[in-house]
């Protein structure tokens, strides 16, 4: 793929509160020239890590925050939007929190390129920083532009009352939801939907669609359709009849017997409208779009940190499980499953020109090519992109900042493909300091990870499926 370099600034960015922007953008120089270490210290009130940080420099921070606990076991992760939605992979907020408060002052730009459901652009906007973040996944888009906008929880509570009532009075006139249930999908479409879903099921969603649709306030719009949507895509599959639906492939299992897709909605709408009000953005700015991690839409040196965690190679395949949600948005199945070959780590390998990479990253493809070359072109394709990636996140980041990316291990035909050292050999020859690669151990019953069946529980490959890895990355 070819990048044309853009150049939008961040002041000049539909953001959801322009004028806290301007204000908060001459606050940042004045933090910057003036008081970058008392605010550290005076923030994070009787944090001693942080406290004592405040003599460091940044790079000395960001090895100091290496250092340090990054597991986060038994913490809460569900507190303000944080909770709104399902989504496979997404990291605990405690870990861009940890390297937003030690390396970033309020104003700052925090960029997530692949920012799956928003963890950090959510984590920037709480702790007054702007917040960007991209992604190709529409469901991601979706996620990360309500998660990180506050809004009336009133006026949610009434338009969700009106929603309701209208789901039953559609609900009682059988005709209405037939004929949108056959003018609504294309016949492929039709046919995903008839596979998955329980004629119920189907015409409660169809009641919830059509009114939540109506809602003329786009930003209400777009919550009511999240929620809607976290009933469908969740670990148990949701009101499908599908098990393992956001991490791994869907099965489908004929003898579930889907919940009331209206009760659903119901209990998540309750629980979303009290997270949604813990929303604190502290006039901070988030803007989400639609972007491609190789090839981002802001300018050169642009960005003060990025905290962010792309796909494992031949790991999880986002389109497999956000189809089932966004089928009833109007998308199609043959429109979603185009988007397949652009996610980073897909398995679909096109011709593609040469690339040598770094020593490691080379022997293990060649290794790999011996058993089995169709997945030695996954990983090689796997680990050009993210080098595409890593030289895009190294343009847009400002001098003297720094890189955090979040990577999980990979085992292809049992070669465990070393994602962390390969990773960190790129990033050292796209410009940065690789300032450190440190284990965390993932917290067994939080993190929706890949299923991979038939490992045993102990054995080497599922251990490994329970630790990643995080890269410090600097440019200096
Ligand atoms: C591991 S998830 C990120 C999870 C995130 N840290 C969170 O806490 O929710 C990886 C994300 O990378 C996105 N992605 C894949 N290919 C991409 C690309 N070419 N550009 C931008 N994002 C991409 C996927 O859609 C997915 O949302």
């Amino acid at each position: 793929m070819t990048c044309e370099k853009h150049t939008v600034v961040f002041e000049e960015m539909s953001v959801t509160n322009p004028n806290a922007a301007r204000e908060l953008l001459t606050l940042k120089e004045q933090l910057r020239l003036f008081a970058f270490g008392e605010e550290i210290a005076s923030e994070q009130d009787g944090d001693e890590t942080l406290t004592t940080q405040a003599g460091l420099n940044k790079r000395q921070r960001l090895e100091t925050l290496l250092e340090g606990e990054l597991d986060f076991h038994g913490e809460d992760s569900s507190y303000a939007s944080h909770d709104l939605h399902a989504f496979a992979a997404k990291f605990p907020p405690q870990l861009p929190r940890a390297f937003i408060r030690g390396l970033t002052v309020p104003g700052d730009v925090v960029l997530d390129p692949m920012m799956g459901s928003g963890t950090t652009v959510v984590e920037a906007v709480l702790e007054g920083r702007h917040g960007i973040g991209l992604d190709i996944d529409p469901l991601a888009l979706r996620l990360g532009r309500v998660k990180t906008m506050p809004l009336d929880v009133d006026r949610l509570r009434i338009v969700g009352n009106q929603v309701l009532t209208r789901v039953y009075a559609l609900l009682s006139d059988g005709d209405v939801i037939e004929t949108n249930l056959d003018a609504h999908f294309d016949d492929q479409t039709r046919a995903f939907v008839n596979y998955w879903f329980t004629p119920t099921t189907q015409r409660e969603l169809m009641a919830l669609v059509l009114p939540i649709q109506e809602i003329e306030d786009a930003a209400l719009r777009r919550f009511f359709e999240l929620t809607f949507s976290s009933i469908i895509v969740t670990k148990s599959g949701g009101v499908s009849r599908a098990r393992d639906l956001a991490h791994s492939r869907p099965h489908l299992d004929t003898t579930k017997t889907p919940k009331s897709a209206l009760d659903q909605f119901a209990l998540k709408l309750r629980k979303n409208l009290a997270s949604i009000a813990q929303l604190e953005t502290r006039q901070a700015t988030a803007l989400t779009l639609t972007g491609d991690a190789r090839c981002m839409p802001l300018a050169d040196c642009s960005v003060d940190l990025i905290v962010t965690s792309p796909p494992y190679a031949n790991a999880i395949d986002y389109m497999r499980a956000h189809k089932f949600s966004l089928v009833w948005f109007g998308e199609s199945v043959a429109g979603l499953s185009k988007l397949r070959a652009d996610y980073i780590g897909s398995e679909r390998v096109g011709a593609q020109q040469y690339q040598a990479l770094p020593e490691r990253p080379e022997t293990i493809i060649q290794m790999l090519a011996a058993l089995d070359p169709n997945k030695a072109a996954i990983l090689r394709k796997y680990y050009i992109e993210m080098r595409a990636v890593l030289r895009e996140i190294y343009r847009v980041l400002r001098h003297d900042t720094a890189a955090i990316v979040v990577v999980g291990t990979s085992t292809m035909r049992s070669i465990d493909v070393q994602t962390h050292h390969c990773l960190a050999d790129i990033a050292a020859t796209s410009g940065f300091e690789v300032v450190g690669v440190v284990q965390r151990k993932l917290d067994r019953n939080k993190r929706m990870m890949p299923a991979r069946f038939g490992k045993k529980i102990g054995s080497m490959i599922e251990q490994r499926m329970h630790e990643e890895y995080v890269l410090g990355l600097f440019k200096s």
